[in-house]
């Protein structure tokens, strides 16, 4: 099902939080985003294999996926772009990516597939023309990705946060938005800590979403943060973490025992 984040005066924002299912907790929960506007479509972050048929049906209702401008990806995980070379044969789109995974992208798909469809999104991002507007794709380096980019629609001053910002939830939970944003980043801080590189990045990511008018960040895992005052909160919070590098001691590099077998 498909959850309306905007739509107005011919441009829609709409995210599919449903699309993976939930077996054993084995695959993690993953957020769609389709923006058009007048006619034009761009899809961020399709997802995997498991998402691909899925996705195919849900935008149709709303959009001819043969007429899709682009595919866009935030980095080049399994998990953001796996199917990459599935919408690549549906519709005649291109694919954007960072020029850090333009080269690697093609080992998704069968031999060909992407010639003359990868557009390499350069370290300082780019202006996307859509329609009657134009996307951003914002800077978000090592955040978590090395070659990492968000996607800002000045439309509707939403910010895809790709990872930062996700957190492991159920879809239900997905479809909602942070209401509590102190037991929230509880849900938030293990993946964070984790997947994130380190404070570094974090601060020079913060100065430059404070320079931002963003009405909504909207991660591609679990839900979202409304509201100009959440914004503000989730990039002080962003600000201040602790992730990465940062937590990194020699006890993170021990030879592990050989009776430590993987089961
Ligand atoms: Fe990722
Ligand atoms: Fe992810």
């Amino acid at each position: 099902m498909a959850t309306t984040l905007y739509d107005a005066n011919g441009h829609t924002c709409l995210m599919f939080t449903d699309l993976v299912e939930e077996e054993h907790g084995e695959v993690v929960q993953t957020n769609q985003f389709l923006v058009v506007d007048h006619g034009h479509g761009a899809l961020i972050d399709p997802g995997g294999q498991m998402t691909y048929g899925e996705l195919y049906l849900a935008i149709n209702r709303y959009f001819p996926p043969k007429q899709l401008d682009y595919v866009l990806a935030s980095h080049a995980d399994p998990d953001i772009v796996a199917s990459v070379g599935r919408w690549l044969t549906a519709s005649d789109s291109r694919i954007l990516i960072s020029r850090v995974w333009a080269r690697f992208l093609p080992h998704f798909c069968q031999a060909g597939k992407t010639a003359g469809r990868i557009v390499t999104i350069p370290d300082a991002g780019m202006p996307i023309p859509l329609g009657q507007g134009t996307l951003l794709a914002v800077p978000a380096h090592f955040l978590h990705s090395e070659g990492n980019f968000q996607f800002y629609d000045p439309v509707s001053k939403i910010l895809f946060s790709g990872d930062l910002g996700a957190a492991m939830t159920s879809a239900t939970e997905a479809a909602g938005i942070v209401t509590d944003f102190d037991a929230h980043a509880r849900v938030m801080l293990p993946f964070h800590r984790r997947y994130m590189s380190g404070n570094r990045a974090c601060r020079l990511w913060a100065a430059m979403a404070r320079t931002m008018d963003i009405e909504w960040i909207v991660p591609q895992h679990g839900p979202s943060f409304r509201g100009k005052a959440m914004v503000a909160r989730f990039i002080d919070w962003v600000d201040g973490l602790q992730c990465g590098l940062d937590l990194l001691t020699q006890d993170d590099y021990r030879v592990p025992a050989m009776s430590a077998a993987a089961r």
